[in-house]
């Protein structure tokens, strides 16, 4: 009994110290994983056109339910909170101008050209320096099979994101809370 309990302690132990060396060599983007799925399990939240990007994309934004069930008007988001935003390009006529819909709307393809995440864990924010920590917020950037963009830096995404601190560093997620959640 004593040495069953002895090797199962030994066991934990390698297992803690194989998962805080995992972790302080996956600092940063890597900390986030690509969320298998979202598009079927998460909650797509809004959609936005940008017609000013060439060419022109359209957007669906997601949120994880759980997160979103949770979330309180004019608080920050839970912990484990997962956004995605996946860009599409718009579908364009013949004139090379953007289809859109009854209400102006682009249509979007169907094809997805980008994944972009922003997830937020307590303490990810902990390895950062003031001036650029994000809260708990990490993000990280994937093609459309899930294969990480490590050719990519991440760092204005922090910098461009923290132009929206009061609103918990979402420019969509934290006020679409309010507007459907608020009073
Ligand atoms: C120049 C500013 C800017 C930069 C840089 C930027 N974003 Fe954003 N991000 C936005 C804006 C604005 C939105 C709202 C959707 C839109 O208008 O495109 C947004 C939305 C998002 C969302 C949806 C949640 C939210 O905040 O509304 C995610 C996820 C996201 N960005 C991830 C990233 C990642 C990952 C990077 C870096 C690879 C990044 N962003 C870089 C401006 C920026």
């Amino acid at each position: 009994m004593f040495r069953i309990r002895r090797h199962t302690l030994g066991a934990t132990v390698s297992i803690t110290v194989l998962a805080v060396a995992a972790a302080v060599a996956l600092g940063g983007p890597e900390r986030v994983a690509y969320p298998e799925n979202y598009a079927a399990t998460f909650v797509r939240y809004m959609t936005v056109d940008k017609p000013e990007r060439e060419p022109p994309i359209v957007r669906f934004l997601y949120v994880a339910p759980d997160a979103l069930a949770m979330a309180r008007p004019g608080a920050p988001l839970p912990d484990g909170t997962v956004v995605v935003m996946e860009d599409h390009l718009a579908r364009l006529g013949d004139d090379g101008q953007p289809l859109t819909d009854a209400n102006g709307r682009f249509l979007p393809g169907t094809e997805v050209t980008n994944v972009f995440v922003q997830e937020k864990r307590a303490g990810w924010g902990e390895i950062y320096p003031p001036e650029k920590r994000n809260g708990d917020w990490e993000y990280a950037w994937f093609r459309p099979d899930g294969a990480r963009r490590s050719d990519r830096s991440m760092d204005a995404c922090f910098e461009c994101h923290r132009s929206v601190a009061d609103q918990d560093y979402t420019f969509t997620t934290a006020p679409f809370v309010e507007r459907v959640k608020g009073e």
